[in-house]
C-alpha cells in the first residue's frame, strides 16, 4: 500500500505523483477528460492547495477551463494577475505572497500563495496551469520542478 499522504512534498513525493499520474491519464486523450482528472489529482494529492485548474489560451485571452476549487473568474487578459503574467512571458510565475504581486486577481481570498506554469505544446501556448494555496510560500523551487514535470506529463498524455 502506498501511503499517498507521503507525496506531495519533496522530490521523493513528485516520483511517486509522476508515476500515478502516468498511470491516471494512461488510455485517453481527450483534453477536457485528462485536464478534469489531472485538475482533481492535484487537488487531492498535493498538500495545502485551495484551486487546481486550468486558464485556456482562447486569441490572446485566458478562458477558465477544467478546475477544482471555489468559482473563479472567467476571463483574464494576458498580462494581468499571475495567470496573465505567465501567459504573456510563457514564464512559470512561483509567488510567495500574491498580495505583493501587481494586478493578483483574488478569486478566492483564501489564497496566499500561487504557482502558475504556462502549457506549451509545439511552440504553441495551450493555456496556463495555476495552483493556489492558503499558506504564504507553499511552492518552493522543489515544488515548481515537480509541478512543471507533472504539467509536462499531462501535456504529453493529450491532444491539444
Ligand atoms: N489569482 C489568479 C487568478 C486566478 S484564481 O487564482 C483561480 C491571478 O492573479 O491570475
Amino acid at each position: 500500500m502506498i501511503d499517498l499522504n507521503a507525496a506531495g512534498t519533496g522530490l521523493g513525493g513528485y516520483d511517486l505523483l509522476a508515476a500515478q499520474l502516468e498511470a491516471l491519464l494512461s488510455g485517453e486523450r481527450d483534453f477536457i477528460a485528462n485536464a478534469a482528472q489531472f485538475s482533481a489529482f492535484l487537488y487531492n494529492q498535493v498538500d495545502d492547495l485551495n484551486w487546481a485548474g486550468f486558464y485556456l489560451n482562447r486569441d490572446g485571452e485566458l478562458l477558465l477551463g477544467p478546475f477544482q476549487g471555489q468559482v473563479a473568474c472567467v476571463r483574464i487578459p494576458f498580462g494581468r494577475g499571475v495567470c496573465g503574467a505567465a501567459a504573456a512571458s510563457l514564464q512559470t510565475q512561483r509567488v510567495e505572497d500574491v498580495h505583493a504581486f501587481p494586478g493578483h486577481i483574488a478569486c478566492d481570498s483564501a489564497s496566499n500563495s500561487e504557482l502558475v506554469i504556462p502549457l506549451l505544446k509545439d511552440g504553441r501556448l495551450i493555456g496556463v496551469l495555476d495552483l493556489d494555496s492558503p499558506k504564504l510560500a507553499r511552492f518552493g523551487v522543489e515544488d515548481q520542478v515537480g509541478l512543471e514535470r507533472l504539467a509536462g506529463i499531462f501535456l504529453r498524455a493529450t491532444d491539444c
